[in-house]
């Protein structure tokens, strides 16, 4: 199989070769990833030469429109899906936001969802929020030791009353990858939708959400190499069938349903530069022509790989090290490259302790307070997270462990 040239991977992102940014190895990715130059390229010549109202006749407005249609077009080529399924929000916890919105217009009292306690809470509170109005709200449980989420459990909470189950592709803290295709299968044939946070699945690869078939799964692009937005996929039967959060004489648009705000235009624009990128991938790494979403699965595959490579030494450390507690699943093939331990003590001073043997990296509850304080650990001493993804390198991630042994 094709092995990732990492090289070529670290010359697209400027900040290996920023000065400031010098022998010290980003192992907060979880948090928000490096910006690849396409991207930036894009973003700079919004703002230089198209800042004015975009889809107008005037050129540089026409050429600013089109850029955005272009970003929305092939990142829904890439996902398996069609362009009006994709929208951008500001971010995820935003969009999530507002599709509770609809969701709480739609659902009668009587009706039930699911949601987990594996999420973020992004994808949790304000669905859980819907309790407000009679909405009942089904809470499928981790394993307090593993924090495995197990299909099997929630095949106890469905009934014809379920319209919705919330579930996460893979915990920002727990790192297992769920079985996105069995669960919503699960959840399909209980006449339940799914909506699937993937923010901290899609830095690993983009998915083909339409293989996944889930109805509704959201990203952070600012963690997958591109700006600072959030991205939707809204599959049109549910989105059309949802009230509209937009405004009433865009009701007939699907991408504009669940989007309030006007949309970060030079952003959106920058967007397609995460394509750019994952072609530029492609075409160093492989010589066959093959379409868009082709090139994406390829790309994904060859990430991965990459990225399982290098977790395993990682997990054998931490499984081995009595002091620590390691987090999820203990082999690479079955989890991403976001590793929290609990330590004997808080997370955060030691997170701080690693900055100066030139380790980014983090300590706190991200986000994931649920999740924590069901696997017994407290929030307020949280878990130094050490997440990376396909750039990181060999060397990297020896010295990783090679400071850990020395702080830990
Ligand atoms: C798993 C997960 N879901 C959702 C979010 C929220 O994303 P955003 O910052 O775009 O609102 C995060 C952010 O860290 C996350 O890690």
């Amino acid at each position: 199989m094709t092995q990732l040239d990492i090289k070529f991977v670290r010359a697209q992102f400027p900040a290996f070769s920023e000065p400031s940014l010098q022998g010290q190895a980003f192992f907060e990715n979880a948090g928000g990833s490096y910006t690849c130059q396409q991207v930036i390229d894009r973003l700079t010549r919004f703002y230089h030469q198209r800042k004015v109202q975009p889809y107008s006749a005037y050129e540089a407005s026409r050429l600013g429109g089109e850029e955005m249609d272009e970003a929305r077009t092939r990142l829904a080529l890439m996902l398996g899906v069609d362009t009006d399924e994709v929208s951008f929000g500001p971010s995820t916890t935003q969009n999530t936001y507002v599709l509770a919105q609809a969701f709480r217009q739609w659902l009668k009292p009587g009706d039930a969802i699911v949601v987990t306690n594996q999420d973020h809470e992004a994808n949790s509170g304000p669905w859980r929020r819907l309790a407000d109005e009679g909405i009942e709200v089904r809470e499928w449980t981790i394993d307090p030791e593993t924090g495995h989420l197990d299909p099997g459990d929630l095949v106890d909470l469905l009934d014809e009353s379920v319209r919705l189950v919330c579930f996460p592709h893979c915990s920002n803290v727990v790192g297992e990858i769920n079985d996105v295709v069995a669960v919503t299968a699960i959840a399909h044939a209980a006449g339940a939708f799914v909506c699937v946070d993937g923010v901290s699945y899609a830095p690993h690869g983009l998915p083909n959400v339409g293989k996944l078939g889930a109805d509704i799964y959201l990203f952070s692009a600012y963690k997958t190499y591109g700006p600072h937005q959030g991205i939707m996929v809204m599959r049109r039967e549910l989105g059309m069938m949802l009230p509209n959060q937009g405004h009433y004489f865009n009701e007939a648009s699907l991408y504009k349903r669940f989007t309030p705000a006007g949309p970060d235009h030079a952003q959106v624009a920058a967007s397609a530069g995460m394509a750019d990128y994952a072609d530029a991938l492609y075409s160093h790494h492989f010589s066959e022509a093959a379409d868009e979403t082709k090139r994406a699965e390829a790309v994904h595959d060859l990430m991965r790989a990459h990225e399982v490579k290098h977790l395993q030494p990682v997990l054998d450390y931490l499984s081995q090290k009595n002091s620590v507690r390691l987090v999820g699943p203990t082999q690479a093939d079955s989890r991403a490259p976001t590793v929290a331990v609990e330590l004997s003590g808080q997370a955060e001073p030691v997170a701080a302790e690693l900055a100066p043997h030139g380790i980014m990296a983090g300590g706190g509850d991200f986000y994931a307070v649920r999740a924590l304080e069901a696997m017994g650990i407290d929030p307020a001493k949280g878990v130094l997270r050490l997440s990376f993804v396909h750039y990181t390198s060999e060397n990297e991630v020896s010295k990783l462990i090679s400071v850990l042994d020395e702080v830990l």
